[in-house]
């Protein structure tokens, strides 16, 4: 029987689009100018663009099909050569190494923490030997990036941020995304911004975001759209291969009225985590890994670890939390998960020894916590949770 009241909310239903979305799309349905380039400026994608840049303080903002081609084309428009290392870390989505592998480069994985964040002592024994860094923070958990940055610089190396979980989240201030060398955030709907899929990247480097904005699809002229990069695009033009991940102006209608939306959810998303994640850490059943003191994190999910549960109580606690109405996944031990490193095969070789994330990764829970749960909603979550336990544990 359970212990708790009200109906289960559906933790995977986004916020609706706003009205002020239905406009913009009648009239570019009305148009038919669905393609980014037809317009000679002002297309809804280059709107979004300024826009995105301006709210991130970045130079250039190109937004393209979704992260996994901003990350890829993060890699090409690098310069990196063929086989180069990159260094992942080794609990992040599938989307991430195949971005890597896609660039046709070795992804090198890196331990994380049962903090979820990178080990940065596994960071600084790998890194001699790697040609890139990128961070990829996962479920929008940031790693040490005072210490990521420092090695980064002392080894020469480029870092990119995988943002497609932190759009909102702050270090010492600053927004992520704009630490490293180019950071990549996703518009596919589970996230803050939701636009069925998408992506963007932002840069302050002009030869960068040139060679990237051509190799997304800019075929001849089409670069002098984008703002304030005829110098560098001018030099590559016809020397990079087109790999057309562009974004369409439909995405771009739905996105740009989220773009106001976008402090209101980082504000709820956070004070929903922290309601929930102290009445969990309260309950003596669970541990919620506290954010970095240089953090203000922007979630719309929730992970902690079991404490104490053997691997057939941690599974039964799964069961009973879906039977309460609240579906969790234990990142280890569902069959195929995309967040389990010993499932991304098409890496070559054999999975690599990595003890302490492997041990993360078989306690460590995730919940979906998007940011219009109301506090009814929330009280449910963290009830069934416990509740789950509670029918675990006795
Ligand atoms: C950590 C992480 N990085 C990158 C991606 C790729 O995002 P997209 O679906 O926009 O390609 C995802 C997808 O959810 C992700 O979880």
């Amino acid at each position: 029987m359970r212990d708790f009241p009200s109906a289960a909310p559906d933790l995977h239903e986004a916020e609706p689009i706003p009205e002020a979305a239905k406009a913009a799309i009648e009239a570019l349905l009305q148009s038919g100018d669905l393609f980014r380039y037809t317009a000679p400026q002002d297309a809804p994608v280059a709107l979004l663009e300024r826009e995105f840049a301006e709210i991130m303080g970045t130079r250039y903002a190109l937004a393209v099909s979704s992260c996994s081609a901003a990350l890829f084309l993060s890699l090409k428009a690098l310069g990196l050569p063929k086989g180069a290392r990159v260094l992942i870390p080794a609990f992040t989505f599938a989307a991430v190494p195949s971005a890597v592998v896609h660039a046709e480069m070795q992804p090198v994985l890196v331990e994380v923490g049962t903090n979820y964040r990178l080990d940065i002592a596994d960071l600084e024994a790998k890194i001699m030997d790697a040609d890139a860094v990128l961070i990829s923070h996962m479920r929008g958990h940031t790693s040490d990036m005072d210490a990521i940055l420092a090695l980064a610089k002392a080894h020469g190396l480029p870092l990119i941020e995988d943002a497609a979980h932190s759009l909102g989240t702050l270090w010492d201030g600053r927004k992520i995304g704009t630490l490293g060398d180019v950071g990549c955030f996703s518009f596919q709907s589970y996230k803050m911004i939701n636009a069925g899929e998408g992506g963007i990247l932002v840069t302050d480097d002009a030869d960068l975001v040139a060679r990237a904005v051509i190799m997304s699809g800019a075929y001849e002229h089409n670069w002098k759209k984008h703002v304030d990069i005829t110098e560098a695009a001018a030099k590559w033009q016809n020397k990079l291969p087109l790999y057309n991940l562009r974004m369409q102006n439909l995405s771009a209608c739905v996105i740009r009225p989220q773009l106001t939306e976008l402090p209101r959810r980082i504000r709820d998303g956070l004070a929903n985590h922290d309601f929930v994640a102290e009445r969990l850490q309260d309950s003596g059943y669970f541990d919620v890994p506290a954010p970095l003191p240089q953090e203000v994190r922007a979630p719309d999910s929730i992970q902690f670890n079991l404490t104490g549960f053997s691997e057939a109580q941690a599974r039964a606690f799964v069961t009973f939390a879906k039977e309460n109405g609240v579906p969790a996944q234990i990142f280890g031990l569902s069959t195929d998960n995309a967040r389990a490193f010993w499932n991304w095969q098409f890496i070559e070789g054999p999975p690599p020894d990595l003890p302490g994330t492997r041990a993360m990764l078989a306690v460590a829970c995730d919940v979906r916590l998007p940011v219009r749960l109301k506090r009814d909603d929330l009280c449910f979550v963290a009830s069934a949770l416990i509740s789950a336990a509670r029918m675990v544990k006795g």
